[in-house]
């Protein structure tokens, strides 16, 4: 048994893979994990709580007042026992209300109270899933943390073939497993990570900025964080909102002052993943008035900045991890060894900006994981999300490598 002693709430909603919601908790239940069934009105047009309270040995909360003797069901409670909300499966309408905090039924309301991770497996007519709407607000599900299960491809109810299929419930119950499993590796550890650009200021409306958006060092510290480990997040001005209370996020502006915050926080850690497009030079002075308009050429002298990994290379002990990420746009291989062995990196993350759907900005990212002794390991295409678990994977086995040789 898998799943022995998880607690896990099952939000069930109404869609016609409602019966299917049954034969996965069923999976749940035989693995060893407690289950709360939580269904929305419309799921019981579908399925019936009888079936489900049967399943899971537990009476299915629905309605926030018990209409036989008052007694109500703590939303607080229930998002506060969970270990993991299962949301499967999904409606379009669930998750715009989960997206915009709608609670106007239990399963809402134990959404916003959980401190847990959440995974939601949509189930939707094909049409429904890609308008823009529905994908705008998984896009912002994603952005608070929560697990996307994605809809397999196939025949749906509509009798049109496309994707919005419930993923099988034996594949969501994998997912499940493999989120507790992976869960428990970094349990005890405590990561930095830095993320998005930094801005040197020029004048009080003028910095030096670049393009980075931030979405690979905030998908890597959520990543982390699923595995169980803290985090904190030394972020720098970046649009991504996330809520997860095993991350610390940390906001800065300047490479100076994200110098200084990871240079006390990676002694008390066990590792650090460096992701930030740390700005390499700075105003060499600041104007505290605003730089006015001439007729003359304007010059701005700069400065070489820290360089924050680099000096973290240099006081990692031989149990810390240290990553690095190298965007590079030519000579990448080369480029990104060189900067392994200068910052004292344990592995390099080798994006090039000639692949097309990798660096800045975008969803995606391909890499090339380099390691000390320059095995270089290629991956396809895939999410940001995909690229971060694939990362933190590698880092559980270094992690593992280094305890291994005490
Ligand atoms: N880095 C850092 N502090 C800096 C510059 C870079 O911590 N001041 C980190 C980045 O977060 C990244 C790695 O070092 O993990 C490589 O960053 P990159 O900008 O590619 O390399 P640089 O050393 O700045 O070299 P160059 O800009 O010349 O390519």
């Amino acid at each position: 048994m898998r799943l022995t002693g998880k607690h896990i709430v099952l939000g069930v909603t109404g869609s016609i893979a409602a019966y299917k919601a049954a034969i996965l908790l069923r999976g749940l239940v035989k693995e060893g994990a407690e289950v709360q069934v939580v269904m929305t009105p419309a799921a019981k047009e579908f399925i019936t709580p009888v079936t489900m309270s049967a399943l899971s040995g537990k009476p299915v909360a629905s309605e926030f007042f018990s209409a036989n003797d008052g007694s109500w069901y703590s939303h607080v409670d229930m998002g506060q026992w969970a270990d993991l909300i299962l949301i499967a499966p999904a409606t379009a309408a669930t998750i715009g209300k989960m997206a915009h905090g709608v609670c106007d039924n239990l399963l809402i309301t134990t959404y916003l109270s959980a401190k847990c991770q959440v995974m939601i497996a949509p189930a939707m007519d094909l049409d429904m899933f890609r308008h823009p709407a529905n994908l705008s607000n998984l896009e912002i599900l994603r952005s608070f943390g929560n697990l996307i299960i994605e809809p397999a491809e196939g025949e749906l109810a509509s009798g049109l073939y496309g994707k919005g299929r419930m993923e099988e419930p034996e594949n969501i119950l994998e997912e499940v497993v493999h989120f507790f499993n992976q869960k428990k590796k970094l349990l005890n550890r405590h990561f930095l990570v830095t993320a998005g650009p930094t801005h040197e200021k020029i004048d009080p409306v003028r910095f030096i900025g670049n393009y980075s958006s931030g979405k690979m060092g905030y998908a890597i510290a959520n990543a982390l964080a699923d595995s169980g480990a803290k985090v904190s997040l030394v972020s720098g001005p970046v649009h991504i909102k996330i809520t997860n209370p095993n991350i610390t996020i940390i906001q800065v502006e300047s490479a100076s002052e994200m110098h200084e915050l990871c240079l006390r926080i990676f002694p008390e850690a066990d590792g650090a993943v460096m992701c930030a497009a740390v700005a390499d030079f700075t105003p060499l002075s600041y104007s505290g008035s605003k730089l006015k308009r001439g007729k003359d050429e304007l010059t701005i002298q700069l400065k070489p900045t820290n360089d924050i990994a680099e000096e973290l290379g240099r006081i990692k002990t031989g149990k810390q991890v240290l990553v690095g990420f190298a965007l590079e746009t030519n000579d990448e291989l080369a480029n990104a060894w060189s900067k392994l062995k200068r910052k004292n990196l344990d592995f390099i993350v080798l994006n090039s900006m000639n692949d097309p759907g990798a660096g800045f900005a975008v969803d995606t990212n391909k890499i090339t994981l380099i390691d000390m002794d320059n095995n270089q390991t290629v991956s396809e295409l895939k999410s940001k999300k995909e690229v971060a678990v694939d990362i933190v994977s590698r880092i559980i086995l270094e992690m593992e490598r280094k305890t291994s040789q005490k």
